[in-house]
C-alpha cells in the first residue's frame, strides 16, 4: 500500500473572469501521508478552498483545473487520477473513499429531515448493503463524535452549531473513507466549541484511522490538531513541514501567517472602561480574546493580569482568574446544552463557583440576574434553549455573567447573531455591549479604540475619554 493517500503534482486552477484570469492555485505539489492530519494554512483568499474543491472534483465554473494530476490511493483499490476519473467512478469513490466537510457546512444539513434520515440517505446511496445494520450503525457513529443516540431523532434546528458540525463529521466517516477533507471546520463556532470539534476530529483519526486534510486560516487550529502543516500563499505552497518545525522555525518569509503580531495594550481597572478591539474578519481579534482568556498561549509575549503572567498561574489562581474574566461569545446557543433547561445551566454556574450558600439564595441570585437583563424568571427558567429567541439566549448568557460579578468581560462579536429588530429593543446590557462594537458611523462616540487592521500591528491605545455608560457589570 502506498505510503501516500494523495499525491498532487503541478496542480494549477484558474478562474476565468471578465477581468482576466485568476490563478487561484499555482503549480502545487503535495503528498498527503496515510493516517496523518495535514493542516492547510493560509490567509483568506490564498486558495485553500479552491484546492479542496479541485481535489474533490467539485470545482464549478468559471474555475478550471488548467494543469496537474491528483493520484489517489484508496486502501484495497487501485490508484486513480482523480482529475481523470469519470462521473460513475467518482460516485463510487465519494463518501466510501473520499469525504468532504465543506466550508460553512453547518447550513448544509437538510432542515426538514431528521438527523438519522440524513445518515440513511448517504449510507444507502453509497453502501446499500448496510441497510440491515443502520439501526446499530447510526447511534454508534453519533457516539463516536460525542452525541447521544436521541440526536438521531432530532431536526437540524434543534442542534447547536457545534452539534451540527459533529453530525456532519459523523456522516463524513460513516462509510470509513480513506481521506476526509474538512474546510474551516471550526470557523463560526465559539472557542469552547472549537475545542470540542478539534477533539472529535482527532478522535476520528484514532478511531477510524482516517486521514484528515484540515483547512483553516486559524493557526491555533493547526497548532492543536495537525501533524504537518502546509502553508499556502497566493495560490502557492510556500512551506510544508512538521507542525513544530513550522511553528517554531518557519522557513519561508511571507508564507507564515502570524495572527497577532507584536500587540501591546493595557486595560485599566479604574475607572471601568469599555475598550473596543476593531478589525476586519481574520485580523486576529478572536485570537487575542483566546490569548487573554488563557485558552491559547501566544508564541511570544505575555498576558499580565494584576501584574501576573496568566500562563504561569497555579491551578487555583487560574480558576480564580477564569471567574474574574468572563467571555461572552458570538453564538450563545453553542454554550447551552440543548438537552437541559435554562435553570440547569444557571444552577451549574451557581454550584461551580459556589455563588450561594443555600438553595434559596441561589434561586434569588438567578432571579435577580435574569431580571437585570429584563427576562422574567418564570418565563424562561423552564424552557429549553431552542425554545428561546436569539435575543433571549444572548441575555441569559449575560445573566450568567452578571451572577459571577466579573471584573472584566471579553465580548467577542456578542451581537452579530442578533437581528436588527432585537438590537433595537435590547436591554441596556446588550445595548452596552452593542455600543462597545463600533458601527461604521462618522459620528463616533468612542475615541481611542484599539484597532487591529488586517494583520497589522497594534501600536497605540488611549483610554476612551468619554466616560463609560452606567455599567454595573463592566
Ligand atoms: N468563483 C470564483 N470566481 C473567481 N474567482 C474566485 C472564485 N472563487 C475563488 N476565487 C478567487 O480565488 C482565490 C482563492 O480563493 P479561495 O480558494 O476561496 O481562498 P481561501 O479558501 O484560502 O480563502 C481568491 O483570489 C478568490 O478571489
Ligand atoms: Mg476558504
Amino acid at each position: 500500500m502506498s505510503e501516500s493517500v494523495l499525491e498532487v503534482k503541478g496542480l494549477e486552477v484558474t478562474y476565468s473572469t471578465n477581468r482576466g484570469d485568476v490563478k487561484a492555485v499555482r503549480g502545487l505539489d503535495l503528498a498527503v501521508r496515510r493516517g496523518e492530519i495535514l493542516g492547510i494554512a493560509g490567509e483568506s483568499g490564498s486558495g485553500k478552498s479552491t484546492l479542496a474543491v479541485a481535489l474533490l472534483r467539485l470545482l464549478k465554473p468559471p474555475g478550471k483545473v488548467t494543469a496537474g494530476s491528483v493520484m489517489f490511493h484508496p486502501a484495497g483499490r487501485s490508484p486513480v487520477d482523480l482529475l481523470k476519473v469519470n462521473g460513475e467512478q467518482l460516485r463510487v469513490l465519494r463518501w466510501s473513499a473520499l469525504s468532504y466537510l465543506p466550508q460553512g457546512s453547518m447550513s448544509s444539513l437538510n432542515p426538514v429531515m431528521r438527523v438519522r434520515d440524513q445518515f440513511k440517505d448517504v449510507i444507502l446511496e453509497h453502501a446499500p448493503a448496510r441497510r440491515e445494520s443502520l439501526g446499530e450503525l447510526i447511534p454508534r457513529l453519533l457516539g463516536q463524535v460525542g452525541l447521544e443516540p436521541r440526536v438521531g431523532r432530532m431536526y437540524p434546528h434543534e442542534l447547536s452549531g457545534g452539534m451540527k458540525q459533529r453530525v456532519l463529521m459523523a456522516i463524513a466517516v460513516a462509510l470509513e473513507p480513506d481521506l476526509v477533507i474538512a474546510d474551516e471546520p471550526t470557523t463560526a463556532l465559539d472557542v469552547t466549541i472549537q475545542r470540542v470539534i478539534l477533539q472529535s476530529l482527532a478522535d476520528l483519526r484514532s478511531d477510524f484511522g482516517v486521514t484528515l486534510m484540515v483547512i483553516s486560516h486559524d493557526m491555533g487550529v493547526h497548532a492543536q490538531l495537525a501533524d504537518r502543516v502546509a502553508v499556502m500563499y497566493e495560490g502557492r505552497l510556500v512551506e510544508v513541514g512538521d507542525v513544530r518545525q513550522v511553528f517554531k522555525n518557519p522557513g519561508v518569509a511571507g508564507g507564515y501567517i502570524t495572527a497577532v503580531d507584536d500587540v501591546s495594550f493595557a486595560l485599566a481597572a479604574e475607572p471601568p472602561q469599555v475598550v473596543s478591539l476593531v478589525g476586519q474578519s481574520g485580523s486576529g481579534k478572536s485570537t487575542i480574546a483566546r490569548n487573554v482568556l488563557g485558552l491559547q498561549k501566544p508564541t511570544a509575549g505575555s498576558v499580565l493580569y494584576g501584574g501576573k503572567d496568566i500562563f504561569k498561574l497555579s491551578r487555583a489562581e487560574y480558576d480564580e482568574y477564569r471567574r474574574d474574566v468572563q467571555p461572552v461569545f458570538q453564538d450563545p446557543y453553542a454554550i447551552f446544552n440543548p438537552f437541559y433547561r435554562v435553570d440547569r445551566a444557571l444552577w451549574k454556574a451557581v454550584k461551580k463557583f459556589g455563588l450561594a450558600s443555600t438553595r434559596a439564595k441561589g434561586l434569588e441570585l438567578i432571579e435577580e440576574s435574569l431580571r437585570a437583563v429584563r427576562l422574567e424568571p418564570e418565563n424562561v427558567l423552564g424552557r429549553y434553549p431552542h425554545q428561546l429567541s436569539g435575543g433571549q439566549r444572548q441575555r441569559i448568557m449575560l445573566a450568567r455573567v452578571h451572577m459571577l460579578r466579573p471584573s472584566f468581560i471579553i465580548a467577542d462579536e456578542p451581537v452579530s447573531m442578533l437581528d436588527a429588530q432585537v438590537r433595537k429593543h435590547s436591554h441596556p446590557y446588550t445595548q452596552l455591549l452593542l455600543d462597545s462594537i463600533p458601527q461604521p458611523d462618522p459620528d463616533d462616540r468612542w475615541t481611542g479604540r484599539i484597532a487591529v487592521d488586517e494583520l497589522d500591528r497594534l501600536d497605540s491605545t488611549t483610554p476612551a475619554d468619554t466616560p463609560a455608560p452606567e455599567a454595573p457589570i463592566l
